[in-house]
C-alpha cells in the first residue's frame, strides 16, 4: 500500500475559460480559485502541476465558448509531481516526477492540482526540467500514433515522408521520431527562413516551401516516384497536392479538422486516408497503456539524448496573464514548436 502524502482539502489555484469569443475579451481567461479535486480514487493520480503547454486545442475549445459549464479548466500539456495516488495505482508513487496530456472529457491542466488516470501519464525525462518536458505529451503521443499505430513504420522502414505543417508543435517531434526510429526519410514544409532553419535542425533531409505556386513540383524533384507516405497537420485545399506527389497505394495520416475533403480523390491511386486524434484513447477507455508505454519510451530516447524537447518559448508566471499571450501566439499559426506556461525555476 502506498502511502498519500498530502490531504487536499483548501482550494488551489486555477485559470478557467469563462466565455467564448477573442482571447482580448475580458473573461476569455480568468485567474480563480477552485475546490482541490480531493484524493485520487483508482487508477487516478494527483499531480502538483508545475508547467502546461497550449495547443491549438485549448484555442479552439475556448474560443468556441463553454455552454455546457460555465467555467472550464482547459489544458492538455502538464509536467508536475505526483502528490497522492489512487488505491489501484501501481507505476507510480508520491514524489514521482511526471508529464502527460490527459483526457478531453476532464478538467485540465490550468490548476495547480489535477487528477489524471495513471494509464496516461509517463514518467518525466530526467534530463529536462518541468516546462521543456510539459512541451512534449500531447504533440508527442499525436505523433507516435501517427506513426506507428496508423503507418506501422519500425526500424526497417524505409521510402520518403511529406509532413505539412513541419515546424508546428505535432510536426516538430514528428520530425525527430521518424528520423530516430525509421529509415524514412523527411520532406519538410516550411514558408519562412526562422521555420526553415528549426526544421533542419529537427533533422529535415529535405525542404520545401508550402506557399509556393510549385509546391507539387517541388516534392517530385525530391522523391520522383512520388511520397511513400503524408503526415499532414494542415490539409486544408491539399487533396489536389496529394492526389499528384503521393504515389499508388501510399498512406496519408491526417490530424486537422477540415471538413468538406474530397477523399474519392484519392481511390484512384488506391491511396489510404488515415485519421489520428490522440483524446480518442482516454475518451473510449481504448488501449489506454498505450499512451504509458510511448511517454515511458520518449522519455528513454530523451535521456539517452536522441529526441530533444521542442520547447521554443516559456511564458511566466503560470497565470491567465501568461496563458493569454500563449494563446494570442498559438492563434496566430506561426508558433514554432511549442510554447510553455510555468512558474520561473
Ligand atoms: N488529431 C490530434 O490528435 C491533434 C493533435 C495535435 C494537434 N492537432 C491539430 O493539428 C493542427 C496543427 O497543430 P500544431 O500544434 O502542430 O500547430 P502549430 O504549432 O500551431 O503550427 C504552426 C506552424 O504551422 C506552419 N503552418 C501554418 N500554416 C500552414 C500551412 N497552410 N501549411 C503548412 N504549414 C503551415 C507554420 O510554419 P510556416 O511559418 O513555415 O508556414 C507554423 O510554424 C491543429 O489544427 C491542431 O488542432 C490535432
Amino acid at each position: 500500500m502506498t502511502t498519500n502524502h498530502i490531504i487536499d482539502t483548501g482550494a488551489v489555484a486555477a485559470v478557467v475559460s469563462r466565455a467564448g469569443g477573442s482571447i482580448d475579451g475580458p473573461e476569455s481567461l480568468v485567474d480563480v480559485s477552485l475546490p482541490a479535486p480531493g484524493l485520487p480514487t483508482g487508477h487516478d493520480v494527483l499531480v502538483d502541476v508545475k508547467a502546461v503547454s497550449v495547443n491549438p486545442v485549448d484555442v479552439k475549445i475556448r474560443a468556441s465558448g463553454n455552454r455546457a459549464h460555465k467555467d472550464r479548466v482547459l489544458g492538455w500539456d502538464a509536467a508536475g509531481t505526483v502528490v497522492a495516488v489512487g488505491d489501484e495505482v501501481t507505476r507510480f508513487r508520491s514524489g514521482d516526477e511526471v508529464y502527460y496530456a490527459g483526457s478531453l472529457d476532464r478538467p485540465g491542466s490550468y490548476a495547480r492540482r489535477q487528477l489524471v488516470d495513471e494509464r496516461i501519464v509517463g514518467h518525466k525525462p530526467t534530463s529536462l526540467g518541468f516546462a521543456e518536458a510539459a512541451a512534449l505529451p500531447l504533440t508527442a503521443l499525436t505523433a507516435w500514433e501517427a506513426l506507428f499505430d496508423k503507418l506501422r513504420l519500425g526500424a526497417d522502414s524505409t521510402g520518403t515522408m511529406l509532413v505539412l505543417g513541419a515546424a508546428g508543435g505535432v510536426g516538430s517531434i514528428l520530425i525527430q521520431l521518424v528520423k530516430a526510429l525509421t529509415d524514412v526519410r523527411v520532406i519538410a514544409t516550411a514558408s519562412r527562413t526562422e521555420t526553415r532553419t528549426w526544421v533542419e535542425g529537427l533533422g529535415a533531409d529535405v525542404i520545401v516551401d508550402h506557399r509556393a505556386p510549385d509546391l507539387d513540383r517541388q516534392v517530385l524533384a525530391a522523391a520522383p516516384g512520388g511520397v511513400d507516405y503524408v503526415f499532414t497537420a494542415q490539409s486544408k485545399g491539399r487533396i489536389p497536392l496529394f492526389t499528384k506527389v503521393v504515389r499508388p497505394f501510399g498512406h496519408i495520416v491526417a490530424i486537422d479538422d477540415e471538413r468538406d475533403l474530397d477523399l474519392i480523390a484519392l481511390k484512384d491511386k488506391a491511396i489510404s486516408w488515415h485519421w489520428e486524434f490522440m483524446f480518442a484513447r482516454a475518451r473510449y477507455n481504448w488501449d489506454l497503456s498505450a499512451q504509458h508505454g510511448a511517454l515511458e519510451q520518449l522519455a528513454q530516447l530523451v535521456d539517452a539524448g536522441r529526441i530533444r524537447t521542442t520547447l521554443t518559448q516559456t511564458l511566466a508566471p503560470l497565470n491567465a496573464a501568461s496563458l493569454r499571450e500563449a494563446h494570442r501566439i498559438v492563434e496566430s499559426g506561426g508558433a514554432i514548436g511549442k510554447i510553455v506556461v510555468a512558474d520561473p525555476a
